[in-house]
């Protein structure tokens, strides 16, 4: 028992059972459990909103799935999620509510923070951002010198570019295609220049997005940006027609020369990498317009609703978070898959690697003490058909244990056509293929069987037993890519709740920002850095050496 009262996870009566019932399972092939229950293809789904799952293809029984729920019971999942949509502080380590629920509430919902309602505040800044949008499609907003504004750059890092960036990527095909927008993120100047070299400045918008405002990936990009504004324009005036700020920090955003109007706000209880529905969505709201927009915002509250409500049984977010602490905790797997058969869908993972690792890359639990258990795994992936002819290799034959989320729809985009359109069924024939050879593979038997010669049996024999999860939906829409979202925040939180983490702060990515700050004058000005180590000094060194400096 710990001061916090939780027995350590690892010493809980249902972590035991689970460590025996995966000894017990150890020879079962899911060949036998599909040929033991002829329904479970059927039986093993679940449907929430748009998004038919089946887990069929999972190293699990029922008993696995009973094991794993009590595992839940009994490290209260569903008690902190429920503290977590009450807007009680559950992000111990900065103190605050985690309520990026609230951002997708509905007009009348009443969701407190300190006692206070934040949904009328979450609306009004849907509305402002509305309003922007609209003036910015319609061509009102102009320009400094009069010229409407077609393009957009969002400049941020991490929450404040992955978020809109994948999304936009996602709803292309929703787009105003007479609008280029594009994101910005590297402090390599690379970044900005490739995204400004082609452009009229008198025509740009730029969003500068950061929750806090003194990221200095951010605000030197948006310095630069500003810098290539006003050698065109000329006139500081300018500023005021071609810069708004997205962000919680109005005195920074003030001080950088951006005015407080038009500035965006969100608010501390709304971590960076679950933001994208928060204002720091603006850039996507302008591509897309306000409605698909909101669209969107009901996609993530459906599934918010359903995580909230629905009994653990049926409860997709817990299942798939309760399937990944089955393979991280009892197989040894060290990574998740995520393999999008769209190519709308090329940064989803990406996206999700922000939102899955910065929230449970973490080896101290909420008691401040060592974890003994593993955590987040290393999630990755690109979109399918692009994998199958690079790493689906080592899925399929590698000595790891990968299990994967394969994600696809019934119909491609509405904007293809003709033959174009026609390549959907080839593209999820390989969809539906992979997922079988990773579950069934072929024996030597059946390789035998074709008249392989026996040298080559084992090479062209497939194990199998590698489980997926199998997302399907009929078409990607605004609201698809917001419960699919929404499902993998809840996933991430589920598995952060059974470990006893804290998956709202991100302390890991500090210490190498400490240190590139220190280490900055020793590249400029050849400064000595003390205390700095042999290696890097001597790398320092070269660096210069290589710069003529
Ligand atoms: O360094 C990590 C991080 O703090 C992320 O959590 C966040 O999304 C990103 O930096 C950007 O922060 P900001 O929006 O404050 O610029």
């Amino acid at each position: 028992m710990n001061a916090d009262g939780r027995t350590r996870l690892n010493q809980t009566p249902e972590w035991t059972a689970l460590t025996k019932h995966r000894e017990e399972l150890a020879d079962t092939h899911l060949r036998d459990l599909f040929a033991a229950d002829p329904e479970r293809g059927a039986g093993y789904t679940l449907q929430v909103g748009d998004l038919y799952i089946d887990y069929s293809k999972h190293l699990v029984t029922d008993e696995t799935l009973r094991l794993l729920r009590e595992l839940a019971a009994a490290t209260d999942v569903f008690g902190l999620r429920d503290a977590m949509f009450r807007g009680e502080k559950i992000n111990v380590t900065e103190n605050r509510a985690v309520l990026h629920t609230a951002l997708r509430a509905p007009r009348d919902a009443v969701i407190e923070v300190d006692g206070e309602n934040v949904v009328p505040a979450v609306h009004a800044v849907l509305d402002k951002m509305s309003g922007f949008a609209e003036r910015v499609r319609s061509g009102e907003w102009t320009g400094h010198t009069g010229k409407r504004i077609r393009n957009v750059i969002n400049v941020g890092i991490g929450g404040s570019d992955l978020g809109p960036a994948m999304a936009y990527e996602v709803l292309r095909s929703f787009t105003d295609r007479d609008l280029t927008v594009r994101f910005v993120s590297n402090v390599d100047g690379a970044d900005l220049h490739e995204a400004t070299r082609d452009l009229d400045p008198a025509e740009t918008l730029f969003i500068i997005a950061s929750k806090t405002f003194t990221t200095i990936e951010t605000i030197t990009n948006a310095t630069s940006a500003r810098t290539w504004l006003l050698d065109a324009l000329g006139a500081e005036s300018a500023v005021a027609r071609h810069f708004v700020a997205l962000s919680t920090n109005a005195e920074k955003v003030a001080e950088f020369g951006i005015d407080p109007d038009n500035m965006f706000e969100f608010w501390d209880w709304v971590g960076g990498r679950y933001s994208y529905d928060s204002a720091i969505g603006l850039s996507l709201m302008i591509a897309i317009g306000p409605e698909r927009f909101r669209e969107m915002l009901d996609g993530f509250h459906l599934v918010d609703e359903h995580f909230r409500t629905a009994p653990a049984e049926a409860n997709v977010p817990l299942l798939l978070g309760l399937l990944g602490i089955w393979y991280d905790n009892f197989h040894d797997a060290q990574s998740h898959a995520v393999l999008p058969y769209s190519h709308y869908l090329s940064k989803f993972t990406a996206y999700l690697q922000q939102l899955d690792m910065e929230s449970n890359g973490k080896y101290v639990a909420r008691d401040g003490k060592r974890v003994e258990w593993q955590t987040g795994p290393v999630v990755w992936g690109t979109p399918g058909t692009n994998g199958q002819h690079a790493y689906y290799q080592l899925i399929h034959q590698g000595t790891k244990l990968i299990p994967a989320d394969f994600i696809g729809f019934a119909e491609p985009v509405a904007e293809l056509s003709g033959e174009l359109k026609a390549q959907h069924d080839l593209l999820m024939a390989n969809f539906f293929a992979q997922t079988q050879a990773l579950a069934f593979g072929k024996t030597a038997e059946e390789v035998r069987a074709e008249g392989v010669p026996e040298e080559l049996v084992p090479h062209k024999t497939f194990p199998g037993n590698r489980p997926t999860t199998t997302i399907l939906a009929r078409e990607l829409t605004p609201s698809v890519l917001g419960q699919l979202v929404a499902l993998y925040e809840h996933k991430v939180f589920v598995q952060g709740a059974v470990w006893n983490i804290d998956s709202f702060d991100q302390w890991g990515v500090e210490l190498g920002k400490v240190l590139a700050k220190r280490v900055e004058p020793a590249l400029t000005e050849g400064a000595e850095v003390p205390g700095l180590d042999a290696s890097t000094k001597a790398l320092v060194a070269r660096y210069r050496e290589l710069r003529g400096r």
